[in-house]
């Protein structure tokens, strides 16, 4: 397959790109590296430098080019930052996400994957929050989240939404970009 990975310079898109490089499949990763890094990423792997907030730009980075699925992770990922930066966090996760969404539709990617957010869709709740539980986010990053699965669960693409990722240990020697109240 052909996949294209948004955010796959970060810590969980780099980590994508790799298990999708090592079963076979063709990737290219997009990133605009405001808190990715090249370096996690193999020398071979086709990068495009590109903010998915800015249609033109991502439609430009990948022009003429054909994509089986898109595995989209680029995102704002800090909850006390978004209520600081509402305007940033808004753009690139509902906007990104809209961009990004239009793409795999314009492409007919077979599958859409988002990644999109666990506990702070839920608020604070007086027992663990699954999968079930009313969203109900506190934070813009959680509400941006919501609103971000909104669009991709309108989309006319087949979607696939990664939510409540259970286990948050870091899988490789790469550590998380930030300990602080990351999603
Ligand atoms: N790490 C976790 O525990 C966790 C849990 C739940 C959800 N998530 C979600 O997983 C995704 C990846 O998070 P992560 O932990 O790997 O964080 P990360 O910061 O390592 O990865 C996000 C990547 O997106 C890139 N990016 C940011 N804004 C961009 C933009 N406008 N255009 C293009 N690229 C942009 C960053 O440079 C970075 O490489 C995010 O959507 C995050 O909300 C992460």
């Amino acid at each position: 397959m052909r996949v294209l990975v948004t955010g796959g310079a970060g810590f969980l898109g780099s980590n994508v790109v790799d298990a999708l490089d090592a079963r076979g499949d063709l990737v290219v990763a997009l990133d605009d590296l405001s808190t990715g890094e090249r370096g996690n990423l193999a020398p071979d792997i086709a990068f495009r430098q590109v903010d998915v907030s800015d249609e033109h730009a991502l439609e430009r980075a990948v022009h003429g080019e054909g994509f089986d699925a898109v595995v989209h992770c680029a995102a704002k990922t800090k909850v006390v930052e978004s209520m600081e930066k509402p305007d940033l966090y808004r753009r690139v996760i509902v906007d990104g996400t809209r961009n990004v969404t239009r793409l795999a539709e314009r492409v007919h990617a077979q599958i859409l994957v988002n990644i999109s957010t666990g506990g702070a869709m839920y608020g604070e709740t007086k027992s663990c929050a699954n999968e079930h539980a009313k969203a109900d986010p506190d934070s813009n990053y959680g509400r941006f989240k919501l609103e971000a699965e909104g669009i991709v669960a309108d989309a006319d693409v087949p979607f696939w939404g990664a939510g409540a990722l259970g286990d948050r240990s870091p899988c490789t020697d790469r550590a998380p970009p930030s300990v602080t109240t990351s999603t």
